[in-house]
């Protein structure tokens, strides 16, 4: 099955249903960054390059992963494999906290360097917490595209309300709302009820997901052998979900994945993706995160089958009686 495309909302961008998401190379640089292990540079390249073999043409990375060393990281891995900037478009995000909106116009040469000169596809606020309104983020944001300095405009952890005023504020800058990155899985599916995912398809804004494994929850990894978590370097072995009660509340939608795992002779972790990418049809993405090469081969071939619509609803199902949040 060749590797699908998708466009992102409005945006002319045609990109693989699945990113990678590169939280994990922030190379313990910073707090946010020593959430995960250290992925050093030749493992990072490796799961970039096994990323794009598998169909993956998009990576997103932010400014707070390691203080830029995920944005370094990922242009280095790209330069080595000498991939254009065709190839492989990259999603990034500026850090509002304790900032202005004026910051969103300072700081983007250095997020430009970062990222050593490849191009901003799309530049999405973190964040819905800067010292400045929404209005003035979106102004920022607007000059940047209409500067050259980045492709298109998103944002991140916006409710449903905030999400309607950054759509207003852009249209009056006169650039679109390309979409908004938000924690979404099949044990989070608050997007659902809340109003969100309606309001995202009402205005074209297309959901990036995020967390869409529960961070490694959802492989059945730790349904299988719940002593690894206590060897991760983060928080996740302090959660709840990581624990017995935990484990135990969301086995029987692991059971239910690995029937179909089974089935389609592939991962647990590529039947939860495959449900993400298609339950929604064309307006979700999903940005799984991979700290192994071998994770990263997996999450890309989570495109190569399509589960049934019988099958969607039956996994559905399972998941809304383990909901987590
Ligand atoms: N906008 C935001 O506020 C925000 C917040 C969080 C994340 N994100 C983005 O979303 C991306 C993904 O989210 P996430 O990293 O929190 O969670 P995730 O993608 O659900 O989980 C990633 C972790 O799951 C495990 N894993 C991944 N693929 C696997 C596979 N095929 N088999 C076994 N284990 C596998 C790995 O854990 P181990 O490392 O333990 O092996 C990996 O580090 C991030 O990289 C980042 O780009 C954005």
């Amino acid at each position: 099955m060749k590797s699908p495309r998708r466009k992102l909302g409005l945006s002319d961008l045609e990109l693989s249903p699945v990113g990678l998401g590169c939280w994990q190379f922030s190379k313990g640089s910073n707090t946010i960054g020593k959430y995960w292990d250290t992925v050093e540079d030749n493992e990072m390249q490796e799961i970039v390059k096994k990323s794009l073999e598998g169909g993956i043409n998009w990576f997103d990375t932010a400014e707070i992963y390691g203080k830029g060393a995920s944005e370094r990281g990922l242009a280095f891995a790209l330069d080595n494999l000498e991939v254009t900037f065709d190839e492989a478009k990259i999603a990034t995000k500026w850090w509002p906290a304790l900032r202005k909106a004026s910051n969103i116009l300072h700081s983007i040469e250095a997020r430009k360097d970062a990222l050593n000169q490849r191009p901003i596809e799309l530049y999405q606020i973190h964040q819905p917490f800067s010292f400045s309104s929404i209005d003035k983020q979106m102004e920022a944001m607007s000059k940047l595209m209409r500067d050259g300095h980045i492709k298109n405009i998103g944002i991140s952890n916006f409710s449903e309300k905030a999400m309607r005023k950054a759509h207003a504020s852009l249209q009056n800058y006169g650039s679109p709302l390309i979409s908004n990155q938000m924690k979404y899985s099949l044990l989070d599916r608050r997007i659902e009820s809340n109003g969100f995912l309606k309001t995202a398809k009402e205005l074209d804004i297309a959901v990036i997901a995020y967390s869409p494994l529960e961070q490694g929850l959802l492989t059945g990894k730790f349904h299988d052998n719940p002593e690894i978590i206590k060897g991760s370097s983060g928080p996740r072995k302090w959660m709840n979900k990581f624990k017995e009660n935990g484990l135990q509340k969301t086995a029987p939608l692991i059971k239910v994945l690995q029937k179909y795992a089974e089935k389609y002779g592939v991962s647990v972790s590529q039947v939860v993706l495959n449900w993400m990418i298609y339950y929604h049809g064309e307006n979700m993405f999903v940005i799984p995160g991979a700290s192994k090469v071998k994770q990263a081969e997996d999450n890309a071939g989570a495109m190569s089958f399509k589960l049934s619509e019988e099958e969607l609803e039956d996994i559905s199902e399972a998941s809304w009686r383990v909901q987590l949040y």
